[in-house]
């Protein structure tokens, strides 16, 4: 089986600071790969590099066989690629309702099919049904990240990226999170590649896990691998 995701030595640079330095990971056909480190090691800027919303210097980003480095952001969404990122980034002042169509335009559908996927985000997050009228804006930090892993699968996604779903949330929310993810898995054909500092959550989630440090990957292993030690010497502050 051939890796729907493979970064090859991707460096980038913001303000004329190398910031990657050559990473390296692949993320396997319905796939939970946690991408780990401290903070300010390069974990958002690898994942804006695979969205497009970061140019990388050298290296390729290989998605579905073809290198996708030049293609615009919207494109790679239209491919499958689907963002979560970090602090949420719904849009407060529209609705639910609204924040939710705008993740059914990145595909054709009809009428049925947009009932059927948004009955699957509602079944999957109970509460955005309740909160249809709500102005994005008003939620807590847990049913805005609800929305925002909402808005990202109505997009029809193979590939769901998520930056730190689990910061400022409460727990009975990150328990929700994670079971919703493990059930996407086990449905099937979605992979992921999630940031997160949370080890427990890795470990409850992820098939597979990358440890950076300043810009690489310094250790990769099945998620068994991510043992107290490894955390220590790696992602421990
Ligand atoms: N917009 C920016 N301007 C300047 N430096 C930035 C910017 N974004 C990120 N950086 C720097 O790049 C490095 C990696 O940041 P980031 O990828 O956000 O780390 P992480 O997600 O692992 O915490 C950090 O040293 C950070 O200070
Ligand atoms: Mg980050």
């Amino acid at each position: 089986m051939s890796a729907i995701l493979t970064l090859q030595n991707v460096e980038a640079d913001i303000g004329g600071s190398r910031i990657l330095r050559g990473v390296n990971l692949e993320v396997m056909p319905g796939e939970v790969v946690a991408l780990m480190g401290r903070n300010g090691v390069g974990k958002t800027t690898t994942l804006r590099t695979i969205v497009g919303l970061q140019p990388n210097r050298a290296g390729e980003i290989v998605y579905e066989g073809r290198s996708i480095n030049r293609l615009a952001t919207d494109v790679r969404a239209r491919a499958g690629i689907a963002n979560v990122p970090q602090g949420r980034d719904i849009f407060p002042h529209l609705t639910v309702q609204e924040n939710l169509q705008t993740g059914l335009s990145a595909k054709r559908r009809s009428r049925i099919e947009v009932r059927d996927a948004l009955d699957r985000v509602y079944d999957l997050f109970p509460v955005l049904r309740e909160m249809l009228k709500r102005k994005g804006g008003v939620l807590s930090g847990g049913q805005q990240q609800q929305l925002a892993i909402g808005r990202a699968l109505l997009t029809d996604p193979k590939l769901l990226i998520l930056d730190e779903p689990t910061e400022g949330i409460q727990p009975s929310i990150i328990d929700h999170i994670g079971d919703t993810l493990k059930a996407l898995k086990k449905e099937g054909g979605l992979a992921m590649l999630l940031v997160e500092q949370y080890v427990d959550f890795c470990r409850e989630t992820a098939d597979r896990f990358y440890a950076m440090d300043r810009g690489a990957i310094e250790i990769s292993g099945p998620i068994a691998e991510l043992t107290d030690e490894v955390v220590k010497e790696h992602l421990e502050v």
